[in-house]
């Protein structure tokens, strides 16, 4: 560039001088110039070049900013009429059962008293983890869990539903020949699975469909509970699996066993939902008999708000998720909130950064192209990079993702982007807790077991749900509290499991 301005500046002098005094002295005043002068101008023209550079450079951030500032801010009066609109949706979903958010009754009646006991296994699929659990209650709220992980392959996600459920049968043979546990004794078992199920007892229910990139054949439609009981058939082991659940339903009640004043589970991982105690007179679609609590726990199946195109403010990064994604124009709130979707709306973003120049000057990353190539996890290594030259983002970006070289302003620009696309998730979770809060009358207070890595592991997330929910609820908001639960959907499902041992009649 410079020495392309040198030539330029070079020439138009050179053409006049020519001209009128001829060329004896324009090659004196050739040599003169080619002697001394073009070093001092160059090394100024550089310097004013590369401060004109640095000036656009910072310019296209600032717009670029400016611009996904508009679009990722949810501001206090969007989040009032969302969260007006997520209730009138949450009371069609308990009136009919073809609205948006499903609002599905458990058949979980009651929760625990903290008194029940015994030993149950629990069986949890949440996501890419797959857990078998043996869960000892020992009353007075106290649990022993021993538990086994197991990691659910791609392939097993997307192939067949015989071979998915003789994985789990299998894991669940191999714990408990690890536990010494007695194959004959006719174990009872809790399964939680953590899919939109239309529940049609406690331990019946259909998949109405898969969320979180599963897409194994023969599965929607069927009881899930069949299929476990099948498969453990296959592997000749006895066990009963006497309650089906979703994890916000366990992740309620194994919290609920240890503090009373818990009326709701949130999930807020690889997916996103909740559950809540909900009046059964608040259910009008329920026919079945009325609980002697007076009370049911409701799957909310929160994750496909929005998907009917009308409130959420979303972007055109959220469509491009969207449209990549094994479920296009399903579950739009989960695809704006959850660990499976974060990472790949802020890879959309910068690769849109870098198409326009305003991101590592244009230069194309490769490692950056594949979808899913950006996990969440490297958003909360950004955001949790505090240092001044943010060294571990350039770290992440140089190191795993190939790029010769970034600027403390490309690394800015990505920090700043995974803040907009990690404040926006908090917000918009914080309306369906405030949602559910308003909505039960509960501001007086009460307990929301959350658990997830998202709320666990991303940085600010519960401060920034925590904002948002001030910004709603004003001071009520002091008294929701926001507990952090771990583990507790397959103890949950246990807890259930013991919970209709004890009162099968009410359910
Ligand atoms: C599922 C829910 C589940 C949530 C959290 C969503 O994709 O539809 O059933 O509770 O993920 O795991």
């Amino acid at each position: 560039m410079s020495s392309f301005l040198w030539a330029q500046d070079n020439r138009v002098p050179l053409f006049v001088f020519g001209l009128t005094t001829g060329v004896a002295l324009t090659a004196t005043v050739q040599y003169l110039l080619s002697s001394f002068t073009p070093p001092r101008q160059s090394e100024a023209e550089s310097l004013l070049s590369a401060s004109n550079h640095a000036l656009t450079a910072r310019k296209q951030v600032e717009t670029a900013t400016q611009r996904l500032e508009r679009e990722f801010t949810i501001s206090t009066s969007m989040l009032h009429n969302m969260v007006k609109a997520f209730i009138r949706d949450m009371e069609r979903g308990l009136k009919r059962d073809n609205a948006v958010m499903k609002m599905i009754p458990s058949y979980v009646v009651r929760r625990p008293s903290g008194d029940e006991d015994g030993t149950y296994l629990a069986l949890d699929l949440g996501g890419s983890n797959f857990r078998v659990c043996e869960v000892t209650l020992k009353g007075k709220g106290q649990v022993r869990t021993r538990q086994k992980k197991f990691v659910v392959s791609e392939e097993l996600k997307t192939g067949t539903a015989v071979a998915l459920f003789d994985f789990f049968a299998d894991c669940v043979g191999q714990t408990m020949d690890e536990y010494h546990l007695d194959k004959n004794a006719s174990l009872k078992m809790g399964f939680t699975f953590s899919f939109p199920v239309d529940q049609h007892a406690l331990n019946k229910g259909t998949l109405f469909y898969w969320t979180k990139g599963f897409t194994a054949s023969g599965v929607v439609g069927v009881d899930a509970v069949k299929l476990l009981q099948d498969a453990f058939k296959r592997k000749k082991l006895r066990i009963n699996v006497t309650a089906l659940v979703n994890d916000t339903v366990g992740t309620l009640i194994s919290h609920a066993y240890v503090d009373t004043a818990t009326y709701m589970g949130v999930i807020l991982g690889t997916g996103t939902n909740a559950a809540y105690v909900e009046r059964i007179e608040s259910i009008p679609k329920w026919t079945g008999p009325k609980p002697e609590s007076g009370e049911m726990v409701i799957n909310m199946e929160w994750g496909a708000w929005g998907q009917d195109g009308i409130i959420l403010p979303t972007t055109e990064y959220d469509a491009a998720v969207d449209r990549a994604s094994p479920n296009p124009k399903k579950q739009s709130y989960e695809k704006m909130i959850s660990g499976l979707y974060l990472g790949e709306i802020t890879r959309y973003v910068l690769i849109d950064l870098i198409s326009t120049g305003q991101l590592f000057a244009g230069r194309r990353c490769q490692a950056l192209e594949a979808e899913h190539s950006f996990d969440t996890a490297n958003m909360s290594r950004i955001e949790r990079d505090h240092s001044m030259e943010l060294t571990d983002t350039k770290s992440i970006f140089e190191d795993l993702y190939a790029v010769r070289q970034t600027t403390l302003s490309d690394r800015r620009l990505i920090k700043r982007v995974c803040e907009l696309v990690g404040t926006r998730a908090a917000r918009l979770a914080a309306i369906g807790v405030a949602s559910v809060v308003t909505k039960t009358n509960k501001l007086a207070g009460c307990t929301v077991a959350v658990d997830g890595s998202v709320f666990e592991h991303y940085p600010h997330f519960a401060n920034r749900m925590r904002d948002a929910l001030r910004e709603l609820l004003g001071i009520n908001a002091d008294g929701i509290v926001l507990a952090q639960a771990r583990d507790g959907s397959g103890q949950g499902a246990a807890l259930i499991a013991a919970l209709a041992d004890v009162g099968e009649e009410d359910i």
